[in-house]
């Protein structure tokens, strides 16, 4: 029988499949059965500095408007809001870990490079076994330079590893020109692995009501192939692990992220669509594959992922999609 048995962030998973961050990962009892089908470990839901901002806002608004003159309280209200928070999580954290035995990734996505690193000593503390960065910021305003916004990034990741000791993860986006680069400076500034990708928020119009609406939330069965093209790209040039997101619905797109050399594979929507028991489904589907191609472990998937995309670089770039686009032409 093959065995699944990974290693992500130094950590060990009893296979490749981790719950990613999303509301599913907010509750214990949903993470716990999760587990029991199978998942290997679980990103918990982020951390938003700005949600705590805003309910700091709220409530000193209602303050105002019911003339509440406890200035006081006013100011220690932002404190007591994000000690709620970070307790809460805190707890979900130890709830988890009491009752099962698999790496806890706890998520954070802050406004403030200060935040950053306060948030993730108070989630390492709590029992956090790795922490993954939401480095997730629509660059919205126009003057704003990408080697600004880098800069920044470097700034948070340098300063959150000064302060923890527990292994970090970085959780991107692929709207970087040069993904490749970014990616090999992340790695050089030590952090311990990169998820590609993100799936940013779509917005949308309701033009019967008149108001900004949600876009579809959930990815589709055919929307892996950017995570699939980096993490082939990029395996054999960086150090860091590299863990997939996005679009994996299915055992054989599994299967392909780890051919391609992902050490885990990160399934929401699927999740979302299928209910909880579709992670034995997509674990036995891959057990099949690695049994079919007599491959014993991951490790000898990672090897023969290579051997057959010897060259890496050349499958996942261009020249294979001008000849897929030259042999389709009606
Ligand atoms: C409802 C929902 C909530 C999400 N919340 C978060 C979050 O809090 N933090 C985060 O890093 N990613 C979040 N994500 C993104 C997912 O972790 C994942 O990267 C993305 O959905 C792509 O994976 P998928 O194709 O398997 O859905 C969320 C996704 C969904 C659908």
């Amino acid at each position: 029988m093959s065995e699944l048995k990974t290693k992500y962030l130094g950590l060990n998973f009893k296979n490749p499949l981790i719950i990613g961050s999303c509301g599913l990962t907010s509750s214990a009892d949903y993470i716990l059965k999760m587990i029991d089908f199978g998942a290997a470990g679980v990103v918990l839901k982020s951390v938003f500095e700005e949600e705590i901002i805003f309910e700091h806002e709220k409530n000193l608004k209602e303050r105002i408007e019911k003339q509440d003159s406890n200035l006081e309280f006013l100011d220690y209200l932002d404190y007591q809001i994000k000690e709620s928070v970070l307790k809460k999580q805190s707890q979900l954290i130890k709830d988890i870990k009491k009752d099962a035995d698999v790496p806890v990734i706890a998520s954070i996505n802050c406004y403030s490079v200060g935040e950053w690193f306060s948030y993730a000593k108070l989630l390492e503390d709590a029992g956090a076994d790795a922490l993954e960065l939401n480095l997730y910021r629509i660059p919205s305003k126009i003057n704003i330079q990408a080697e600004d916004i880098l800069k920044g990034y470097y700034e948070i990741i340098k300063r959150v590893k000064e302060h923890v000791a527990i292994p970090v993860s970085i959780k991107i986006s692929p709207y970087f020109t040069d993904i490749g680069n970014v990616v090999a400076q992340f790695d050089m500034i030590g952090v311990n692995g990169i998820v590609m990708f993100n799936r940013y928020y779509n917005p949308d119009i309701d033009i019967e009501n008149n108001r900004i609406a949600s876009g579809p939330v959930y990815s589709g069965p055919n929307d892996y192939g950017d995570s699939l093209r980096w993490i082939g790209l990029l395996k054999d040039q960086v150090t860091c692990d590299l863990s997939a997101s996005g679009g994996v619905h299915s055992a054989d797109t599994m299967f392909k992220m780890i051919l391609a050399g992902a050490n885990s594979v990160q399934v929401v929507s699927a999740i979302y669509k299928n209910g909880p028991g579709y992670i034995r489904d997509l674990l036995s589907g891959v057990q099949k594959w690695m049994e079919k191609k007599d491959l014993k472990n991951i490790d000898e998937v990672h090897k023969y992922g290579r051997e057959l995309l010897p060259n890496h670089g050349e499958v996942f770039e261009r020249a294979q999609f001008m000849k897929y686009f030259g042999q389709h032409e009606q």
